[in-house]
This record gives structure tokens, C-alpha cells and sequence, in this order.
């Protein structure tokens, strides 16, 4: 199965966590447009469903297959999210977001959901001794980045850790910017052994919006292999 086909899995297994009636939080990024794309196929079939995006990207997609939308400040409370993700920790289900630059509004739609669902190709599962291996994006504002980049930096030095950050960039070189007006920041640190205490370091940073780590999010990963998709719960 190649990698797509793979992500494709993934997201027509999460339909079986959808049920008549549910609120649900859309994720961002490819697999989770699979996602969005099965979700209209049975839209259109009679599904009734009221979802809520967590990009502008993905509210664009699901408008025009014809899924109905709503936004958190009108329905706070969601029955379930589903949503890819960049890395997963295997047995705590701790995930990096952000690869596609929506991990704020994906952490807000998904901490207001009774569960999240993600859904990944195989290479995304990740065990302790390589967790961390991709870039760990972190939203800050605009305003000091320099400064908030500094403190940044020592908050990790002071965890034992190094690795450049580095301000993302579109084609051009001209910085990435959110949907929220923010820049993205990845932290390039190779592996990240405590990433509990790494996410409140960088948390309490005055300019960072949020940080790509998710820790006791995510209920369930559904990842694809070629022997199937495998239902990983989250243990404690
Ligand atoms: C976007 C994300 C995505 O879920 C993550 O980057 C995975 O993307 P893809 O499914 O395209 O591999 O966190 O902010």
C-alpha cells in the first residue's frame, strides 16, 4: 500500500466512529481531507452530521462537498474530532501537529471534543526511542518574535535539549502565516523524551499561541499498515 493509500485507509475507518446526528471537529492536512472527502460521500447519502473546521482550508473542502458547518462559538461541544497528525507516541497517544500549520485552532477544536479519532499512515507511529524525530511547530505571535524565540530556545536548553528553530517560511521566503495571524516556529530537537513537561516550558512563554505537542488528547489512532488498520487506545 503506498502512503496515500494508506491515509485513505485510515480515514474511511474513522467513518465507523461517526454516528447520525454527531457534532464533529474536522482536522487539517491530507489525510484528513481523505476524511473530509468520505464524510461528504455520506453526507450525500442522508448522514446527518454538523461539523466544525479547524482550518480555513478545511472549511473550504467540506463547504463544497456539501457538509454542514458550524463554528465552535456556536456549538462549544463536539461529539468527536478527527484529525491527522505529523508524529504519534504509541501507548500515550501523545501526537506533534502542526505540519501543516493548524495545530492551535486543531488543539482547540480537539479539547473540545468527548473524543478525538486520528487517523495516520504507518510512518507516523512512533515508539519512545524516536519520538521527536520531526520538527515540533509552535505558534507565536508576530510581535517579539525574536524575543519569544530567544526564551524559546532556553526553555528547551534548560530541558537538556538543542536543535535550531527556525521561523517557517513559504515558497519565496517570505514567513508563513496562520489562520490566527501567526507565524510558525519549528523546533528542530530530534527527540523529545518529556514531552509533558517540554509542552508546559513552552506554554508558559508570553508570545507563544500553543505548541504542536497534544498530550492526553487523543482517545484513539487508527493507522493504516499494509496488514490492515490497526486500533491503537490510549494507555494510561
Ligand atoms: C496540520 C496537522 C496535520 O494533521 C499533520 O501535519 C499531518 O498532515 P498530513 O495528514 O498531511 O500528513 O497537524 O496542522
Amino acid at each position: 500500500m503506498s502512503i496515500e493509500e494508506q491515509k485513505k485507509a485510515a480515514a474511511v475507518a474513522a467513518l465507523d466512529y461517526i454516528e447520525n446526528g454527531m457534532k464533529v471537529g474536522l482536522g487539517t492536512g491530507s489525510t484528513a481531507n481523505y476524511f473530509i472527502d468520505a464524510l461528504g460521500e455520506r453526507v450525500k447519502g442522508g448522514l446527518d452530521v454538523l461539523c466544525v473546521p479547524t482550518s480555513i482550508a478545511s472549511e473550504e473542502r467540506a463547504r463544497e462537498l456539501g457538509i454542514p458547518l458550524s463554528t465552535l462559538d456556536d456549538t462549544p461541544e463536539l461529539d468527536v474530532t478527527v484529525d491527522g497528525a505529523d508524529e504519534i507516541l504509541e501507548g500515550p497517544l501523545v501526537l506533534i501537529k502542526g505540519g501543516g500549520g493548524a495545530l492551535t485552532r486543531e488543539k482547540i477544536v480537539a479539547s473540545s471534543s468527548k473524543k478525538m479519532v486520528v487517523i495516520a499512515d504507518a510512518g507516523k507511529l512512533k515508539s519512545a526511542g524516536d519520538f521527536g524525530a520531526f520538527p515540533l511547530p509552535v505558534e507565536i505571535l508576530p510581535f517579539g518574535a525574536r524575543a519569544t524565540i530567544l526564551k524559546m530556545r532556553r526553555a528547551i536548553e534548560k530541558l537538556g535539549m538543542s536543535g535550531e528553530l527556525v521561523v517557517r517560511e513559504k515558497n519565496g521566503g517570505e514567513a508563513f502565516v496562520t489562520d490566527n495571524g501567526g507565524f510558525i516556529v519549528d523546533c528542530h530537537l530530534g527527540h523529545v523524551t518529556q514531552p509533558e513537561k517540554l509542552a508546559g516550558k513552552l506554554r508558559r512563554i508570553p508570545g507563544v499561541v500553543e505548541q504542536g505537542l497534544f498530550v492526553g488528547i487523543a482517545s484513539v489512532a487508527l493507522v493504516a499498515t499494509d496488514e490492515g488498520v490497526r486500533v491503537l487506545e490510549k494507555q494510561a
